[in-house]
């Protein structure tokens, strides 16, 4: 049995427009082959605390004296790295909020990422390099971060900085724009672009899960 972790930060409820394209993906890969699972690990719902100290960013040997690492929280992060090193796959909703990731998403990389541990250099590969990651980032607006004013876009580009260049890990990201067109009037010019951006990503996680 191989199985896709997929991983859930909206806090939108019915809203949500990266949960339900998570499920997508979910099913789609399910669908591709009778040896799948799916393993679902809900941020919001259950969110794993914050990092009490830099110890947790720190492979044991690389610590320092005062940085020592209460066994509670060295096990539940040694199960939060197991989950992702035992999947083949894993799907991120990884929605914009205030221009950032959710902040439980935020906690839940924070301890995924661990120098001298899962960490890639050219030397040597991290425990979770070369899984395939797909993150899925909807949006209130648009953002170019190519051009200065319409940059802004702090959610994708930290992800693929932490879990692709510093883990190692094949990361592809699909954004969904305009998610607010329906409830900003303001935005409501914008309303095709967003149904466009919305379908156009459902076809691109369809793909993605049936050739992961
Ligand atoms: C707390 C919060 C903060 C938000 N901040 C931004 C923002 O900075 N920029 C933006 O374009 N949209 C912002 N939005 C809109 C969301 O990105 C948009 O609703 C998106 O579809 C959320 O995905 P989700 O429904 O899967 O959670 C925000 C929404 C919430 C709830």
């Amino acid at each position: 049995m191989t199985y896709l972790l997929a991983v859930d930060s909206s806090i939108t409820g019915p809203d949500s427009v990266s949960r339900p394209l998570v499920a997508e993906f979910a099913d789609a890969w399910r669908a591709a082959g009778s040896d799948r699972s799916v393993v679902s690990r809900d941020l919001a719902a259950n969110p794993v605390p914050h990092l009490t100290t830099a110890g947790l960013h720190y492979a044991e040997a690389m610590r320092r004296p005062h940085e020592s690492v209460e066994p509670a929280a060295a096990e539940l992060q040694r199960q939060l790295i197991d989950e992702v090193a035992g999947a083949a796959a894993v799907v991120i909703g990884a929605p914009m909020y205030n221009w950032s990731i959710p902040s439980t998403l935020k906690a839940w990389l924070d301890h995924l990422h661990v120098l001298g541990a899962t960490t890639s250099s050219d030397e040597e590969p991290g425990r979770l390099a070369g899984i395939p990651v797909v993150v899925v980032s909807p949006r209130g607006l648009a953002y170019d971060n190519s051009v200065p004013e319409q940059a802004g876009d702090y959610t994708v580009p930290a992800i693929e900085k932490i879990l692709a260049e510093s883990m190692g890990m094949n990361v592809t990201s699909v954004a969904v724009d305009f998610t607010l067109a329906d409830r900003l009037p303001p935005l409501a010019e914008h309303s095709a672009t967003a149904a466009a951006s919305k379908a156009q990503a459902l076809e691109r996680l369809r793909e993605l899960a049936r050739t992961l």
